[in-house]
């Protein structure tokens, strides 16, 4: 099954919305398998955000991005990429469609709450910058059977 990399930035932390995400996406029928919080240093924030480097925003997304507190999580399913994408809405909170996260809690570009990968390969690369093997958890889901037939 596809694995995506998601995390709550540090705005989603201060301003009490960790629960309410986690549970849009839990609800939609992706699978946990791995969380943890962390503060994330300048080294990792470079390398996570590393196409972005020389770009005007880099600096203020490195600054925001280290500002306190963010969840990381490993969320698996069919598509799961491309599904928490589209659940998380445009770059930018103002042009991202109501009923998406950044649609529905955020007003700023900078400040957007959620990260998720843009791709497979993505999400294999930020995978392994923030988790080891053995924090992944393989576990079955009995929901699954009835989520995908
Ligand atoms: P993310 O990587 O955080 O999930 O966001 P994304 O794919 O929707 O957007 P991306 O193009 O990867 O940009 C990464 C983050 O940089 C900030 N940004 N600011 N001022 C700007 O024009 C601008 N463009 C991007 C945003 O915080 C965005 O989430
Ligand atoms: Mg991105």
């Amino acid at each position: 099954m596809e694995k995506t990399f998601v995390m709550l930035k540090p705005d989603a932390i201060q301003r009490s919305l960790a629960g309410e995400i986690i549970s849009r996406l839990e609800k939609r029928g992706l699978k946990l398998v791995a969380l943890k919080m962390l503060l994330i240093d300048r080294g990792l924030a470079e390398q996570h955000y590393g196409e972005h480097k020389g770009k005007p925003f880099f600096d203020d997304l490195v600054n925001f991005i280290t500002s306190g507190p963010v969840i990381a999580m490993i969320w698996e399913g069919k598509q799961a990429v491309q599904v928490v994408r589209k659940m998380m809405g445009s770059t930018d909170p103002q042009e991202a469609m109501p009923g998406t996260i950044r649609g529905d809690y955020g007003l700023f570009t900078g400040n957007n709450i959620i990260h998720g990968s843009d791709s497979p390969e993505s999400a294999r690369r930020e995978i392994s910058l923030f988790f080891s093997e053995d924090e992944i958890i393989v576990y079955h889901k009995e929901s699954d059977k009835w989520l995908y037939g």
